[in-house]
């Protein structure tokens, strides 16, 4: 392989670093109108009253839409609900003069300019019946019920039922540790706001209207599918396009109102619309939910775990039931008799939930991590120790599998090794540089290894080049790079000549990104499609006249250097592009659906490991915590990339920096609304906040998750950060604190 492992520059880079590469707000046509939202002002009751004439009588303004005036579509007779929608009935926009949430979009202005619409937006009033509301998760914990089921348990599965007697375990242990979390609630903050452009075509086939939409999303067929039901369009009148997506983190997985409500205002208009969302209307819809914690560890004196208990209660809406894995997790990482792992949710008056990378498995690893360092202690025991000496072999929570590969043991001795592990002093507030206390701590990760089943195209165009495409999304993930060295390697071809597409409905089906689940998915699907189209070709050549490949069967040929050759003589050989002539001059393509055997896959437990490792300094007269160095060693299957799969992992411990020490959706619950939304108050990492960082990635060989042997990496980066960063606070300053974030206030 040439390609395959290599840390090929990114093929996107100079297009979105010369601004070539365009995003959802930014394609321009002509006659465009702007849309502005009008968001509500309470968190739960009923508009009595909407008056649009003063925004109406601004020239420049076309319309204003509200639940009294706006068309109807087909979904206000139906529930749909998109491909991320958990169990219940998706909000609808503009449906009725409900409120059920503070943000809530009440109106849209649609002008010519964007200029005038929002200052006409300024000038509607809005007046409410308010009633009472209930947005604070730890006054109703006892609201606390099971999720309904639904869709979503495929991938983020119940936790298991409990398993022996964990109580009487916990009881009888003669080490033992409790501790309690609260996390609050983060809003995906991605660079790119969210925004949608919607061509209006005109009236084409049979006089039906057609739409060209650019929109923010992680998966524009899962766009195009919402698009379709909501106003009963058939899928030739509709087009989404998202070729660049500027950061997602989960917040693009689910279509969101701005789409409705551009798609609504063109379709009545007959116009092309843009509706764009302010920073501040970037945090309302979908969060990282609030969650509250208990875990409860009891051990023999030689550190074996005798007793785990784990539960968790995230908050969610009132009309949908939004569900993470947070304490299955627990249960993976050490393979305790006694368990018992449980998950509630309380509905509350706030938007649905929303994933937000490493959704569940970031709060859980926290919570039992934490717990994990706390029992150490009290075990005298080295963390690492503790880790290895309760390590898991197999699965129980599905079922006692065995791992498809697991080399978190590799992870814990390469990871110690470089951040120099074995000079840690165990004694907390012993280590002090100048005034600051200095701690260090470390914690396990784990994530899942899905792979779904996609498709895609390849084409050896007549030029010889090959042109690979497929639905999916680049959020920032090195997906345009990864299938273009893919691809490469499959056909033998230099990567200078081949071209991965993505990010268009008129591509093969491809599932949303998210999961962690893109580089095994769409790359399981381009290397089919290569091998396919590889198959073809060589029919090809074997077929044409005087052929040196006549005798020759598919599996006597390889693909190198833009040529087929004879593997036992490569000597006899045929460039790809004489098989253009061959075809009559014309390209040849191949259209292949990928899916993994799930005869192979079931039989296992498929995830990726990490082990963190961190260094904080701690200036106990300001309350600040400083990260001054990490190392992450991860087990995630073959690297396909080491420099984009770096800097997902980097992006992965930033978010953890972040996720422990800053950022926490503030909400004034008199008003039901979050507070800081914006980003001089939502905090996140500055590029002086972050020092030395450093990734390992160990050696893990998986021929059971995907024929390419890949984990993914979107994720890993991030889960076990926070605990461990947690951790080494208390090593500093022998101080336990559970919550998120670790705050000054909470420091001090
Ligand atoms: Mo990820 S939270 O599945 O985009």
């Amino acid at each position: 392989m040439t390609y395959i492992g290599q840390p090929v520059k990114r093929v996107d880079g100079y297009d979105k670093v010369t601004g070539k590469a365009k995003y959802a707000a930014e394609f321009n046509v002509p006659g465009l109108t702007y849309g502005y939202v009008v968001s509500g002002t309470i968190a739960k009751g009923k508009i009595t009253r909407i008056d649009s004439s003063r925004a109406l009588a601004v020239p420049g303004v076309i319309q204003v839409f509200t639940h009294e005036n706006r068309p109807h579509t087909a979904w206000f007779d139906i529930n749909y609900k998109d491909l991320d929608a958990p169990p219940g009935s998706p909000f609808r926009p503009l449906h009725d003069a409900q409120i059920k949430y503070s943000g809530q979009p009440v109106a849209l202005v649609v002008a010519e300019t964007f200029e005038v619409a929002r200052y006409a937006a300024s000038l509607v009033v809005v007046e409410y019946n308010e009633e009472a509301h209930e947005t604070s998760l730890e006054a109703n914990l006892d609201e606390a019920r099971d999720p309904k089921s639904g869709m979503a348990d495929l991938l983020k599965p119940k936790p298991p039922k409990p398993r022996g007697h964990a109580d009487k375990a916990l009881a009888a242990a003669p080490v033992s540790v409790q501790t309690h979390h609260v996390h609050g609630p983060q809003h995906h903050n991605p660079m790119e706001m969210f925004g949608t452009t919607v061509v209006y075509d005109g009236e084409q086939k049979k006089g039906k209207p057609h739409f060209t939409i650019y929109d923010k999303t992680q998966g524009a067929p899962s766009s195009q599918l919402y698009v379709k039901q909501i106003f009963g369009f058939s899928s030739d009148q509709v087009r989404v396009i998202s070729p660049y997506v500027g950061g997602g983190f989960g917040s693009g997985l689910r279509p969101q109102y701005q789409l409705f409500l551009a798609v609504m205002a063109a379709k009545e208009l007959k116009r092309s619309v843009r509706v764009t969302l302010t920073r501040q209307q970037m945090f309302t819809f979908g969060h990282r939910p609030e969650t509250v914690q208990d875990v409860a560890l009891g051990a023999s004196a030689d550190g074996t775990i005798t007793a785990l208990k784990h539960r968790a209660v995230g908050a969610t809406s009132q009309f949908e039931d939004y569900t993470e894995v947070v304490v299955n997790w627990s249960g993976m990482l050490y393979d305790v008799p006694d368990t018992t792992l449980e998950y509630q949710i309380t509905p509350l008056d706030l938007y649905s939930p929303l994933d937000m990378r490493a959704p569940g498995g970031v709060t859980g690893d926290h919570a039992i991590e934490t717990a994990m360092d706390a029992l150490a202690y009290e075990l005298k025991m080295d963390p690492v120790e503790l880790r290895l000496k309760n390590y898991s072999e197999k699965d129980w929570t599905v079922g006692d599998k065995p791992y498809s590969s697991k080399e978190l043991r590799e992870c814990f001795r390469q990871g110690a090794e470089r951040f120099g592990w074995e000079n840690r002093n165990p004694e907390p507030r012993a280590t002090k540089r100048g005034n600051v206390l200095v701690g260090w701590g470390m914690a396990t990760g784990i994530w899942d290894a899905n792979t779904l089943p996609a498709r895609a195209e390849a084409v050896l165009t007549v030029n010889g080049k090959l042109r690979v495409s497929s639905a999916t999304a680049d959020i920032g993930t090195g997906t345009y790079t990864i299938m273009t060295q893919i691809a490469a390697d499959t056909l033998g071809m230099p990567i200078d000549d081949v071209i991965f597409k993505l990010g268009d409905t008129d591509m093969p089906l491809a599932p949303f990104q998210g999961g962690s689940f893109t580089a095994a998915t769409i790359g399981s699907a381009v290397k089919q499609v290569c091998t396919d189209l590889g198959k073809k070709l060589f029919k090809l050549a074997q077929k044409s006249k005087g052929s040196p490949f006549y005798d020759a069967d598919y599996d006597e040929v390889r693909f190198a250097d833009g040529h087929m050759r004879l593997k036992k003589d490569p000597s006899v050989t045929m460039p790809l592009i004489d098989m253009v002539a061959l075809n009559g001059g014309r390209s040849v393509s191949e259209t292949s659906t990928s899916i993994v055997n799930p005869l192979k896959t079931s039989n296992y437990s498929r995830h990726t490991h990490s082990a963190a490792f961190v260094e904080v300094e701690v200036d106990e007269d300001l309350g600040t915590v400083t990260v001054t160095r990490a190392v992450s060693a991860i087990a995630a299957g073959r690297i396909l990339n080491p420099r984009t799969a770096r800097s997902q992992i980097i992006g992965g411990m930033v978010w953890g920096i972040s996720s422990a020490l800053q950022e926490d959706s503030k909400m004034d619950h008199r008003y039901g609304r979050f507070m800081n939304h914006n980003l001089a108050e939502y905090h996140v990492p500055v590029n002086a906040d972050i020092h030395d960082l450093d990734v390992i990635f160990v050696e893990e060989h998986d021929e059971i998750v995907n024929p390419l042997g890949v984990k993914g990496l979107g994720e890993i980066g991030l889960v076990a950060m926070p605990a461990a960063i947690a951790n080494a606070v208390w090593h500093a300053t022998g101080k336990r604190i559970y919550d998120l974030p670790i705050t000054l206030d909470r420091v001090l």
